[in-house]
């Protein structure tokens, strides 16, 4: 926590830029007012754990490879099923594999043109996406639409969606077990749309997708093969910054303007 006074104002931004920003009781417990006999009180009626021996650390063989988790296995099958974006969405929408499904509002699985032949792929929902179901809606999502704008496009020329279905609590980064849990799902979304060009926006999805460990100061600007199971031509692909990141550092907008005259030459036919 910042030290020094804040204003009443400044600590509600902390307090959300924490991730605290769903009130989740009517009113609020001063937890500093607690007296000193009450958290006494409270502490020595909790039960005295008896203390184990520490088990024997059992080591795995250095090249077994890790087995997928149950979520990665449930989202695997599924996805395959899925023949067309209908049968993928229920799919998703019935997986029950991935933790932020819990605390999430509504799915957000999305917006566009799914016969458009450019598809964008960004990160997670955040709140507002939360709220209403549909990927980029927010701050971020109005810039990405000015994005698209300068390149002719709008949301009935361009198909959006995220690598992640749920929005992570506070907006934290996800994990990489909510990642994995998702990805054969994203994967067959990329495979049953095959646009002509795919755009990361930010690292996380260029990651993942690329499964390349490099961030996106590396990663974007240039052009990468897109592969993946079940996809038989590898689909041309452009990591740029995320929209979010250019709210915060809007000197970066050049860089983004010259990624995106790329994909605007990409989806003519020419350029690189
Ligand atoms: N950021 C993302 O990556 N996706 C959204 O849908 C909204 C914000």
């Amino acid at each position: 926590m910042p030290t020094g006074i804040m204003s009443p104002l400044d600590a509600l931004r902390w307090s959300i830029e924490m991730g605290a920003d769903e009130a989740v009781l009517d009113a609020p417990i001063d937890r500093y007012a607690e007296s000193a006999a009450q958290l006494a009180a409270r502490q020595s009626s909790l039960p005295t754990l008896p203390v184990r021996p520490a088990e024997p650390v059992v080591r795995q063989a250095a090249q077994a490879p890790l087995a997928p988790s149950q979520g990665v296995v449930d989202s695997r099958n599924a996805a395959a099923k899925a023949g067309n974006l209908t049968e993928l969405r229920a799919a998703v929408a019935a997986f029950e594999g991935c933790a932020l499904k819990q605390t999430a509002t509504n799915m957000v699985f999305s917006d566009g043109n799914p016969e458009a032949d450019l598809m964008i792929m960004g990160e997670a929902p955040g709140a507002e996406e939360d709220r209403q179901g549909v990927p980029f809606v927010g701050a971020s999502g109005k810039l990405l639409d000015r994005m698209l704008e300068a390149i002719g496009r709008d949301r009935t020329s361009a198909y959006i969606s995220n690598i992640l279905f749920w929005r992570p609590p506070g907006n934290r980064n996800p994990t990489d077990a909510e990642v994995a849990a998702c990805m054969p799902f994203v994967q067959r979304h990329i495979a049953l749309v095959r646009p002509k060009v795919l755009v990361f926006v930010g690292g996380a999805s260029a990651k993942a997708l690329l499964d390349r460990k490099e961030g996106i100061m590396r990663l974007r600007g240039k052009w990468y093969d897109y592969t993946s199971p079940g996809l038989e031509v590898p689909i041309p692909a452009m990591a740029t910054f995320h929209p979010a990141y250019l709210l915060r550092s809007p000197g970066q907008k050049r860089e983004v303007w010259r990624d995106f005259l790329a994909i605007k030459s990409r989806l003519a036919g020419s350029g690189n």
